[in-house]
C-alpha cells in the first residue's frame, strides 16, 4: 500500500513514536511506502510532502514535535479545500491517509470518510479531551512537566511566604490541572468544569495561612471561568477550527487573590512549555501502540475507524464517535479530593 500520513493541530509529545511505529511495520511486515505530509492538512493543499521510511525514523522516538511539522489549517475553510486535499492523495498515489490529530484534525478525516476516502485516525492531545479513548498521548507529559513545574515552586513560595498561581493548558477541559494539582499538592485547583468564586478561594487561603501553613499553590486551568462572571479575561484570537486562544486566567486570579488576601502573590504560567520536550516513557509506549494499530486498521481496511485506549487494550472506534463529544472532568473527580483544598 502507498500510506499518507499527516499530523494536524498542536504538535505534541508523542508524535514522533506514532509515525515510527507506523513506519517500522508498514515498510518491514507490509513493504508499504509512506509519503508524509507537512504541516496538517496544509501539506494536502500546497502539495508539501518529505519522504518517510525506516531510514527517515531513525532516532526519532525521544524527540518532542513532530517531524512532519503541524498547523491549524483547515480545509473546510478554505474554497474547494476538501477537494484540494482528494486531488493530492490521488496525486501522490495514496491509497490510505493516516491522520494523527485531535479533534478538529479527526473532523476533517471523518468528513473525507464519509466523502469516500480512505481514512484511519490516531487521536493525540495533551489537554485529554476526546470521549472516545481513555487517554490520549501527550497528557502524561504534560501533566509530568507541569508537576515538576510545581514541586519547584513550592521550594520558591515556601522561602518567600508567597502565593503561587499556576496556570497549566487543557483548553475547556480541566485534566491537565487536576492532574498535576493532585500531584503537585496543590492548596486550590480551578478548573473549567467548576466555576470558582474568588471570595472562597481567598478565604480558604486566608483560613489556610491563619493555622500557619506558609506559601500556597493555585493550579489554575487555562479555560477556568469565576462563578457569575465576576473575573474576566481579555478574548484571544480565534483559530480557524474557531477555537478561542486561550491564556491570561492565571494573572486575573493572583491579582484578584493579592487584593483579598493582602499576601504576597506571583504567577506563572506554564504555556507551550507543557507541550515542548522529550515525552514521558508512558507516553512513547502509548504512541506506539496506537502506531501499530494504525497500520494494522489500514491492512484491515477498517477504514473511518480511529484508534483508541479502552482499558489497556487498543480498539477500533468509529471516527465520528471520536469528535462528537469533549470529555470532561467529571464532578466526583474533585469533590473526592476536597480533603485537600481546605
Ligand atoms: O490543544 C492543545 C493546546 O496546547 C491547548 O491546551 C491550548 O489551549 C492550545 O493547544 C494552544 O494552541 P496554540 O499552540 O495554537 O497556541
Amino acid at each position: 500500500m502507498r500510506v499518507g500520513v499527516l499530523t494536524g493541530g498542536g504538535d505534541c509529545p508523542g508524535l514522533n513514536a506514532v509515525i515510527r511505529a507506523v513506519v517500522r511495520k508498514g515498510e518491514v511486515e507490509h513493504g508499504d511506502t509512506f509519503v508524509g505530509f507537512r504541516d496538517g492538512w496544509k501539506g494536502l493543499i500546497d502539495d508539501l510532502t518529505r519522504p518517510l521510511d525506516v531510514e527517515q525514523c531513525r532516532g526519532i522516538l525521544p524527540k518532542g514535535g513532530t517531524i512532519l511539522g503541524a498547523s491549524r489549517t483547515n480545509p473546510s475553510k478554505i474554497e474547494g479545500g476538501i477537494e484540494a486535499v482528494k486531488a493530492m492523495l490521488k496525486k501522490h498515489d495514496v491509497d490510505v491517509l493516516i491522520a494523527i490529530g485531535g479533534d478538529d484534525t479527526l473532523g476533517v478525516a471523518h468528513r473525507l470518510s464519509q466523502e469516500g476516502v480512505r481514512v484511519v485516525g490516531v487521536p493525540k492531545t495533551i489537554d485529554n479531551d476526546l470521549s472516545a479513548t481513555d487517554v490520549t498521548f501527550g497528557f502524561h507529559t504534560a501533566v509530568q512537566i507541569a508537576t515538576d513545574a510545581i514541586d519547584r515552586l513550592h521550594t520558591t513560595a515556601e522561602s518567600h511566604d508567597r502565593v503561587f498561581v499556576c496556570e497549566v493548558m487543557g483548553r475547556h477541559a480541566g485534566w491537565i490541572a487536576m492532574y498535576a494539582g493532585i500531584a503537585g499538592g496543590a492548596a486550590e485547583i480551578l478548573i473549567p468544569e467548576k466555576p470558582f468564586d474568588i471570595d472562597e478561594v481567598a478565604a480558604r487561603i486566608k483560613q489556610r495561612h491563619s493555622k500557619g501553613r506558609y506559601a500556597s499553590i493555585v493550579v489554575v486551568a487555562e479555560g477556568a471561568v469565576a462563578t457569575g462572571g465576576t473575573l474576566s479575561v481579555a478574548g484571544g484570537k480565534v483559530d480557524a477550527f474557531g477555537h478561542p486562544q486561550l491564556g491570561g486566567i492565571g494573572q486575573v486570579v493572583a491579582d484578584a487573590l493579592e487584593e483579598r488576601t493582602g499576601y504576597d502573590t506571583r504567577v506563572t504560567v506554564l504555556g507551550h512549555i507543557q507541550r515542548g520536550g522529550t515525552p514521558t516513557a508512558y507516553d512513547r509506549v502509548l504512541a506506539t501502540r496506537f502506531g501499530l494499530r494504525a497500520i494494522g486498521a489500514v491492512h484491515e481496511k477498517a477504514f473511518g475507524t480511529m484508534v483508541a485506549l479502552k482499558g489497556d487494550v487498543i480498539v477500533l472506534v468509529p471516527l465520528g464517535q471520536a469528535v462528537t463529544e469533549l470529555k470532561t472532568v467529571g464532578p466526583g473527580f474533585l469533590d473526592d479530593a476536597a480533603v485537600f483544598f481546605s
